[in-house]
């Protein structure tokens, strides 16, 4: 059955590409697809993320090594990048989710991907 879905899909693929595909190419084809519907912080833009930082986490975390003040038991960006488990997919997740201590923001997929890959960066 599923070999009949992938022989179909194989098929579509092969007519809307100009290219012969071989069946390789074709897994590799979906895995990128997956990737790229799954993964919100794929191509993320650390840069941009340090920006959206600053301007809506500041006031509750440390988001930078030169920034002085935040509140107290909030942790501090650097801090969350240093944790074990830390995967800059599931940050960017748990910023699309609501989230109960924190003031939900309409951030973007694109926005969630920059900011995780901003504090991904901050993993040393
Ligand atoms: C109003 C204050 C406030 C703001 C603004 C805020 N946070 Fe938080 N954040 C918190 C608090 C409090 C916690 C600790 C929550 C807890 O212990 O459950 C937290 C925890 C977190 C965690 C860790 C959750 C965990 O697994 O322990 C992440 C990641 C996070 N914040 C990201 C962000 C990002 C990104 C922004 C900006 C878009 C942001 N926060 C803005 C208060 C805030």
């Amino acid at each position: 059955m599923r070999g009949l879905r992938y022989q179909s899909f194989l098929l579509y693929i092969q007519r809307i590409c100009p290219r012969r595909i071989n069946p390789d190419q074709g897994m590799l084809l979906i895995a990128v697809m997956i990737g790229l519907t799954l993964s919100p912080a794929m191509g993320a833009d650390a840069d941009h993320g340090a920006e959206l930082a600053k301007r809506w986490c500041a006031s509750c975390h440390v988001v930078s090594s030169d920034q002085k003040q935040a509140s107290a038991d909030v942790p501090p960006f650097a801090a969350l990048a240093q944790r074990s488990d830390f995967s800059a997919e599931k940050l960017a997740f748990f910023l699309l989710e609501p989230h109960p201590k924190m003031p939900n923001y309409p951030l973007s997929r694109n926005e969630a991907g920059d900011i995780a890959a901003y504090i991904g960066s901050l993993r040393k």
